[in-house]
């Protein structure tokens, strides 16, 4: 059964935009449990522009389903982690200023870098995701580094559906095949909706877990927070 993790980012972009506590972010991280949410996501930026480093503790303590804090490796982020001890870190390649993530790591080539941050996190006793995309040569990498799990980056995915959904997933299958071959998890991300969930979530048959924000949000403004997730939740598990 494939797992939903609310990514909270937008929520605390709203809450950023008038200074004060509105919407509380650690309220909607509670409702979103209540309401079937299997983990809370969250990417802090180094400019805080949403999810704040002062958020993750309190955030930490409150969660009780799957915490998963995901970005790029900076010393300040690898401290974060190591402090606050999430369920799950999923390491992102984004540069500083970039708007959201939108490619995976280059496994081969940061081999050496990846390796020693994985194993960081790994002796701590934290699950080590790496974001990538459908080539098989860097889910090869990833499992090479030392990764638990790799969260597939679906934007390309999620492009193309319209267009010819079977064409558009025909990649992600054979990475998701590669990853059982090779006995590494599998988690998705990125550009998911209530669109394009449900086909994903069927044609992948060994996915753990799809984190999910800005489309989730925005539904939420139309049906509510409880019945999207409900909405969600629904589209995998009729995958
Ligand atoms: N996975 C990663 C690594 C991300 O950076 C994001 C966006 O923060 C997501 C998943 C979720 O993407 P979306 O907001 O499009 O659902």
């Amino acid at each position: 059964m494939t797992r939903l993790s609310v990514n909270l980012n937008k929520v605390a972009l709203i809450r950023n935009s008038r200074g004060a506590n509105q919407p509380d972010l650690l309220k909607v991280a509670k409702d979103c449990e209540a309401f079937g949410a299997e983990g809370i996501t969250v990417h802090p930026r180094p400019d805080q522009r949403h999810i704040r480093y002062d958020d993750i503790p309190l955030l930490k303590e409150m969660v009780t389903t799957e915490f998963n804090i995901e970005g790029n490796p900076t010393k300040a982020f690898i401290d974060l982690v190591l402090k606050n001890k999430p369920h799950q870190v999923t390491l992102v390649p984004d540069k500083p200023g970039a708007l959201t993530s939108d490619a995976g790591w280059d496994t081969v080539k940061e081999k050496e870098f990846l390796s020693d941050v994985l194993k960081t996190f790994n002796t701590a006793g934290i699950r080590t995701s790496l974001f990538v995309g459908t080539d098989l040569k860097m889910i090869n990498g990833a499992k090479e580094c030392g990764a638990d799990r790799i969260e597939l980056y679906t934007g390309p995915y999620a492009k193309n559906y319209t267009a010819d959904r079977a064409l558009a997933v025909a990649d992600f299958k054979f990475a998701a095949e590669e990853a059982q071959k090779i006995n590494i998890g599998l988690n998705a991300g990125h550009d998911l909706n209530l669109k394009n969930l449900t086909y994903f979530g069927e044609s992948l048959t060994n996915l753990l877990e799809v984190s999910i924000g800005h489309a989730l949000i925005i539904d939420s403004l139309y049906y509510g927070l409880q019945n999207t997730i409900q909405m969600y939740l629904k589209c995998l598990k009729t995958a």
